[in-house]
């Protein structure tokens, strides 16, 4: 193995609370970390719809993120960038999110159908977002039988938000008879078909409105509670629905505790308005935070990972609440929009709004979100990153005849063997790091990790958020279990800013991780500032 400096443990105690202290403990020695795995007593099925994804009308996702015309020469299938399309069915996304966010609660559904040409032009939530010279206005080119069609080519199932701050309950229910209603029922189903969709859409998934307590509708839970009954009560059922109900903006410092509280008092009494979903938004929000996107420093690294590794505190914290109310845990979180989110001012293109560099450590943040939501399978149906391309947290960044993957893109193709799979829990025994923040020093875990199996295939995932230090992992199983071969992947690379850009796609990309089997015992070397998958054959 290459010695550097690296520190001498995981465990980074130093005397005081400065950087000064932080530097003091660097040692040349690499940290030992044992992992055990209850396979005996596994944990519930990952939904697979957990690894999901979001894409909103705002800046470039749609508009050339997704949508290049039929006439572009972009490579397209039906008007949609096709390498969008093949690397979506890839990594095997499960879901997509669509119309929005804050663009769902100003979209009329009725503007997205019929002839393109004839499809109105209106007014984007976003325009009052947008640089001078360039303006959001929603031309409708890509409404709801795009959408539905760009589902089928990934294999996605949809999930759609309606519009409940400036919609009625009948303009919900008569989405989702259009897109539900056999032909020759209700009206709204010949219309469909004349559309060109014969066959129902089939649409389970339905979001009642987005964040109902700011760009949704500016509403109290309470309020907010009154509006859910009305717009569910009478929901035409021709297929059973997963209806999610608008949670908490969790990223806040109180978490928004008083949100998930009050609604689900207000919705105490009504036997006619399932709540078979929560929304909960987590964003790592360093909107107001002066750090550079693509230029940081180890400080700017563990704050943002720091900050992602709350999202389990929050889980917690709600699920605790929804318990109050729902003993048996009938409802589920759906966390539709979670990602790092950076202040403004590194786009890809003036207009692009959102479109933020996306680096390494927004890799090692992806990998730990995915790690605490596979062992908290009981609690999550599903979660949507936000979003898929050019916004956010994005798997990819798309300019015209310019794409790339972005380092986050391999973590979902890391993760991929969880989808479906039954979690494993698993113990990692390893001091946790003292690290440099931006305002001092603190502690975050120096390994973080899940593990799931399918039939007998284990897949175990690992983060090693040390700038420093690489971790040598030795792996046992409870109950005597044995691997009779193994193989790991990794994604790290030598600068914590790497990123991937259009003159230089592949400067972060997969690379193989060498698993040493001995006995009932594995091992494997985690470089630093890394990611690691390491899939295994149970004898
Ligand atoms: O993802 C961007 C925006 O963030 C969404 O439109 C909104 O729901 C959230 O505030």
């Amino acid at each position: 193995m290459q010695r550097r400096t690296f520190l001498k443990s995981a465990t980074y105690t130093g005397v005081g609370t400065g950087l000064g202290a932080w530097a003091a403990s660097r040692r040349t020695l690499a940290a030992d970390a044992e992992i055990e795995l209850a396979i005996d007593k596994l944990g519930p099925v990952i939904n697979p719809h957990i690894y999901g994804h979001f894409i909103e009308h705002l800046g470039g996702v749609i508009y050339d993120g997704i949508w290049v015309g039929r006439n572009s020469r972009i490579p397209n299938v039906d008007g949609m960038r096709k390498q969008f399309i093949d690397d979506m069915k890839r990594i095997g996304a499960p879901n997509l999110r669509w119309p929005g966010g804050c663009f769902a609660d100003g979209y009329h559904w009725r503007d997205g159908i019929g002839p393109a040409a004839k499809r109105p032009r209106t007014y984007n939530y976003w325009e009052r977002q947008m640089p001078p010279g360039t303006h959001a206005t929603e031309t409708n080119h890509f409404g709801v039988h795009e959408f539905m069609r760009l589902c089928r080519l990934i294999g996605a199932e949809p999930y759609l938000a309606a519009n409940v701050g400036s919609g009625t309950p009948r303009e919900f229910q008569d989405w989702v008879s259009y897109c539900n209603a056999p032909v020759g029922t209700v009206s709204l189903a010949d219309e469909r078909a004349a559309n060109g969709y014969k066959e129902p859409f089939r649409v389970k998934y339905w979001g009642v409105g987005n964040e109902s307590w700011g760009c949704g509708g500016d509403m109290k839970p309470g309020e907010y509670a009154i509006e859910y009954r009305k717009f569910v009560t009478q929901f035409p059922f021709y297929v059973t629905p997963y209806l999610v109900a608008t949670g908490p903006r969790g990223h806040s410092r109180d978490m928004d505790l008083a949100w998930t509280d009050g609604f689900f008092a207000g919705m105490q009494g009504g036997h006619r308005s399932p709540v078979h979903g929560f929304s909960l938004h987590f964003y790592t929000d360093f909107r107001n935070n002066k750090m550079r996107v693509a230029d940081f420093k180890a400080p700017d690294w563990y704050a943002v990972l720091r900050e992602g590794l709350r999202t389990e505190q929050v889980i917690n914290e709600h699920w605790k609440i929804m318990g109050k109310y729902d003993p048996q845990h009938r409802t589920k979180l759906v966390i539709d929009e979670w990602g790092v989110w950076y202040q403004p001012g590194e786009e890809i293109t003036p207009g692009y709004i959102l479109s933020q560099p996306v680096t390494l450590r927004d890799a090692l943040h992806t990998a730990i979100t995915f790690d605490i939501f596979n062992r908290h399978a009981d609690k999550i149906e599903m979660a949507n990153v936000a979003q898929t391309v050019n916004c956010i947290h994005s798997l990819f960044l798309a300019l015209e005849d310019k794409y790339t993957r972005t380092p986050p893109y391999y973590v979902f193709e890391m993760y991929r063997p969880h989808l479906g799979a039954r979690s494993v829990p698993l113990q990692i025994r390893l001091d946790a790091l003292t690290v440099p923040v931006q305002e001092g020093t603190a502690k975050i875990a120096g390994l973080t990790g899940s593990a799931s199996l399918r039939e007998k295939r284990l897949t175990v995932t690992l983060t090693n958020a040390s700038v420093d230090s690489p971790i040598t992992a030795r792996i046992r199983f409870a109950g005597g279990a044995r691997a009779s071969e193994g193989r790991g992947t990794v994604l790290t690379h030598s600068d914590m800013r790497a990123r991937n850009t259009f003159q230089n796609p592949n400067e972060v990309r997969l690379a193989s991780l060498p698993v040493k089997i001995s006995g009932e015992t594995l091992a494997v070397e985690i470089p630093k500032q890394a990611v690691a998958a390491i899939e295994l054959q149970l004898a």
